[in-house]
């Protein structure tokens, strides 16, 4: 393991530096007094432009970049939209990672996600479980090209000497978040439902399933300092897990949200619905015994995020 010196000054790129990831790892740069960051808009440098990305580079020579663009959404989009997923995402990690290389960056930090690992892998999942089995159907498209991204930075670290790395954060939540219905992740989607019932002053709320299924939830700002620990301390081949190592099911989930919201409803759970998998931790110790830890509980998160959730809505409420 290398430290890497990642000076004040440095010039650091967050790649998707608006996005829920990139704005948290933005956030923890910027209150480590990070002075030279350098984010883009997709208006200012669409990565998917291979010229635009390697013009880029050359003008402001980022030393670190961390890549945190990416086409992101859930079961519905990815199945409707295969060829975008796959394409757009194999395109702009492409881009990046090979500008990188001929840019001279000192070094790289890939971001996938748990998607990548086997559908029928045992819990909790640990890094040698890739490709050991076939994908979820449902967001392989997304899968693959995340695991081409591990791939590539594991390539041209063996081939160019480049240290280029790669995290697979779990689940995550914070501000930023897309609380959209139709495409939101689980935990955004019940701070909307909650909210909007104890709005319209409902007796009950509907969620899908049992509540039976456990998951495990990482606050953003956790992700974002896990980012650039790793960005300090951490130099394998082998990609990492980033998680919290602990986990809770759905239905503590939704009651959780239900306090933070103050809905004074009761929960129906509507198990015509599909749970999902039973169970989807990560096994986080190559981590944490590298000396992270996470620092913001659940309750302490949901309740900044909704804070976060209220700030966007008309009027502020
Ligand atoms: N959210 C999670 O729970 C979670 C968990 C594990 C891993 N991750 C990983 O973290 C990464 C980021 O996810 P996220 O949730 O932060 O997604 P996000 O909120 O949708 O952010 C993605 C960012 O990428 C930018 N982007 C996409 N296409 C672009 C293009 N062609 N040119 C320029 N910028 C482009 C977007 O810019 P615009 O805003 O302009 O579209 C946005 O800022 C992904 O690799 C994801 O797999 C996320």
């Amino acid at each position: 393991m290398t430290i890497m010196s990642l000076n004040q000054d440095s010039r650091i790129y967050v790649a998707g530096h608006r996005g829920l990831v990139g704005s948290a790892i933005w956030r923890e740069l910027q209150r480590e007094g990070f002075t030279n960051l350098i984010g883009r808009t997709r208006q200012e440098v669409d990565l998917l432009d291979a010229t635009a990305v390697r013009n880029f580079y050359a003008a402001t020579r980022p030393e670190f970049v961390f890549i945190a663009a990416a086409k992101v959404g859930g079961i519905l989009a990815n199945s409707n939209h295969p060829a975008t997923f796959l394409h757009e995402n194999l395109q702009i990690q492409s881009n990046l990672i090979h500008g990188a290389y001929q840019a001279g960056v000192r070094k790289l930090l890939f971001l996938g996600s748990s998607c990548i690992y086997p559908r029928l892998a045992s819990m909790p999942l640990k890094e040698e479980y890739l490709l050991t089995g076939p994908l979820e159907p449902t967001n392989e498209w997304y899968a693959v090209a995340k695991i081409a991204g591990i791939k590539l930075c594991q390539a041209y670290r063996r081939q160019y000497g480049c240290d280029f790395i790669s995290a697979m954060p779990t689940n995550m939540y914070g501000p930023n978040d897309n609380y959209d219905l139709q495409n939101s992740h689980v935990l955004p989607a019940l701070i909307r439902k909650f909210h909007e019932a104890k709005q319209a002053g409902a007796a009950t709320v509907t969620c899908w399933g049992s509540g039976a299924p456990l998951r495990e939830f990482l606050y953003a700002d956790d992700l974002g300092r896990a980012c650039v620990f790793l960005m300090r301390h951490y130099s394998e081949e082998q990609f990492i897990n980033v998680g919290c190592g602990s986990e809770l099911s759905i239905r503590e989930l939704a009651e959780t949200v239900r306090r933070v919201v103050g809905f004074a409803g009761e929960i129906v759970w509507d198990t015509s619905k599909p749970d999902g998998m039973p169970r989807k931790l990560m096994d986080s110790s190559r981590l944490f015994a590298l000396g992270w830890r996470p620092q913001v509980d659940l309750e302490t998160g949901l309740r900044r995020v909704y804070a976060d959730f209220l700030a966007r809505q008309p009027g502020g409420k």
